[in-house]
C-alpha cells in the first residue's frame, strides 16, 4: 500500500517545535499527541462506515458509523507518546502492545513483549513514531500477521527513505501515515534532520 505524508500546516508547525531540541519532555509530550491525533485522523480517513439512523430535535436523518472495530498498537516505549491521541478520537479502540529491542551494534531488532487483542476483521494502527531503518516496524508487523492482523495502518511521526523502502520491501500490503520524510540515517541509524531519540525526548531521559 502507499505512503502518505500529511500535508496539513498544523501537522508542519508541530513537526516543526518536536525538531526542535530546546523543546522540554512536558511540551514534547504535548506537541507528539496532537500532531498524533492530525495523523490518526488522516489514517482513519478510508475506514469502512456503514449507515446509522438518527433522530435530530427536528427530523430523521442517515448519519455513519464506523463499521469495523480499530485496534491500536504502541511500540514500546515511543509509540507510548502517540497512543492518548487514538483512545481520545476513538474511545472504543481496543490497545495491544509490542515490545522491541535495538541491538545497539547490529541495529536489529528483537521482540521482547507482545500483547495483543483479536485483530483479525480489524483495522489495526500501528503506532511508531520514527521509521528509521524500518526493521522495528517490519519486525512488529510480523508479530501482528502471526497474531490475525489483515490490515494494518503504520502511524509515524519521521519516516527515513530506508525505512520506508525497507518496510515496503517485506510488507508491501501495509499503509504509512507520516508527517515527515527526511534526508536519511546516519551512521548511528537516527534520522536526519529527525528530532532525537522520540522516546527520550517524551520520557526525559536524555
Ligand atoms: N529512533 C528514534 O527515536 N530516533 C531516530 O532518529 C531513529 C530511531
Amino acid at each position: 500500500m502507499g505512503v502518505q505524508v500529511v500535508d496539513h500546516p498544523l501537522a508542519k508547525a508541530l513537526l516543526a517545535a518536536l525538531r526542535d531540541r530546546t523543546t522540554p519532555p512536558p511540551l514534547f509530550r504535548l506537541l507528539a499527541k496532537r500532531l498524533a491525533l492530525v495523523l490518526c485522523m488522516e489514517a482513519t480517513r478510508n475506514v469502512p462506515t456503514a449507515p446509522v439512523e438518527v433522530e435530530t430535535p427536528l427530523s430523521r436523518t442517515t448519519g455513519l458509523r464506523l463499521a469495523k472495530p480499530l485496534v491500536a498498537v504502541p511500540v514500546l516505549r515511543a509509540g507510548l507518546g502517540m497512543l492518548e491521541a487514538v483512545t481520545e478520537l476513538f474511545p472504543e479502540v481496543t490497545v495491544g502492545y509490542v515490545g522491541l529491542e535495538r541491538d545497539h551494534a547490529t541495529f536489529e531488532p528483537s521482540l521482547y513483549y507482545s500483547k495483543l487483542p483479536p485483530l483479525d476483521g480489524r483495522t489495526v494502527l500501528l503506532l511508531d513514531p520514527m521509521l528509521a531503518t524500518g526493521a522495528s516496524a517490519a519486525a512488529a508487523c510480523n508479530a501482528l500477521e502471526r497474531a490475525g492482523a489483515e490490515e494494518i495502518t503504520l502511524l509515524s511521526v519521521v519516516s527515513a527513505p530506508e525505512g520506508i523502502a525497507h518496510l515496503q520491501l517485506l510488507h508491501p500490503e501495509v499503509s504509512i501515515v507520516t508527517a515527515s520524510i527526511d534526508d536519511g540515517l546516519n551512521h548511528h541509524a537516527y534520522i536526519v534532520p529527525g528530532l532525537g531519540d522520540f522516546g527520550d525526548r517524551l520520557f526525559g531521559t536524555l
